[in-house]
């Protein structure tokens, strides 16, 4: 018995990554249909150990939800990567696709149909289109300064959302997302911490703001809607793929 079990922990530790489980990536049809993944995802495995296989319910995503890191565009649609940060060789997937052998890589795809992907491109180009006016660009910083703190807004602060709080992705792509950014104040956990000029009533003196409070203005709220309304404009198309 013992030597079984001498040889089981044997071959176990001497059991190379490549036999470790399967991480699972969810494409869109455009990108799955390309040829890309076939084209990339063999090349990534020889050169890692690491088994990456197209999966309709992957662990990994792929999706235009800008809250993950812009890995590819075709034809101005920008596809960003979803990947969970405690996972060392999810990380290594996102890397190596970020890195110069990975962008060769995928530049050097000739797909059977359509245009190649380009792994080099602005993601400046995204944030232009968000843009759209003096609001929406105030709606961004604002969101930043005062919901940043807790939600993700964006790429910029994907490491600082807390995670049990819903990215503004995700709340965008829920059907009647303007209604509660409109009353997000009045839904919790916002009342705690949350006034509103002229609307909310001030902090009763025996409960007194928890956190630093968020203050600000209706017409920073509308600034905020704006931005989030904007969201869809780098999104159009594909619907976000809620986590
Ligand atoms: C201190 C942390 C924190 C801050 C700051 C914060 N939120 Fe939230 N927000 C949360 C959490 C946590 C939830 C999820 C609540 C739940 O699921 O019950 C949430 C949920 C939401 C929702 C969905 C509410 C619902 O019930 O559907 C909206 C909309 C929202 N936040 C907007 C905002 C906006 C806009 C700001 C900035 C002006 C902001 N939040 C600032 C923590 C925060």
């Amino acid at each position: 018995m013992r030597f079984v079990l001498l040889c089981l922990s044997l071959t176990l530790s001497a059991t190379p990554s490549w036999s470790q489980e399967a991480l699972g990536l969810m494409a869109p049809d455009e990108v799955s249909s390309s040829g890309l993944l076939q084209h990339i995802l063999p090349r990534f495995s020889l050169k890692t150990g690491i088994r990456v296989i197209a999966e309709d319910s992957g662990v990994m995503s792929l999706d235009q939800d800008p809250s993950g890191d812009p890995v590819f565009a075709r034809d101005g649609t920008i596809y960003h990567l979803h990947i969970d940060e405690d996972s060392a060789r999810q990380m290594r997937f996102r890397d190596w696709l970020l890195s110069d052998i990975g962008k060769r890589t995928i530049e050097s795809f000739v797909p059977p149909q359509g245009t190649p992907f380009r792994a080099h491109f602005e993601v400046a180009a995204t944030k232009k289109a968000l843009e759209i006016d003096g609001d929406t660009t105030r709606g961004q910083e604002l969101s930043f300064t005062h919901c940043g703190r807790c939600h993700v807004i964006g790429p910029q602060n994907r490491m600082n959302g807390l995670g049990s709080t819903p990215s503004f992705a995700v709340l965008r792509a829920m059907p009647d997302w303007s209604e509660r950014f409109q009353a997000f104040f009045a839904l919790n956990p916002h009342p705690a911490f949350t006034q509103i000029e002229g609307v909310t009533e001030p902090f009763a003196p025996e409960r007194p703001s928890p956190i630093h409070p968020v203050e600000m203005s209706l017409s920073d709220l509308e600034a905020i809607l704006a931005f989030v309304a904007a969201l869809s404009a780098a999104d159009l198309g594909a619907p976000l793929q809620l986590q």
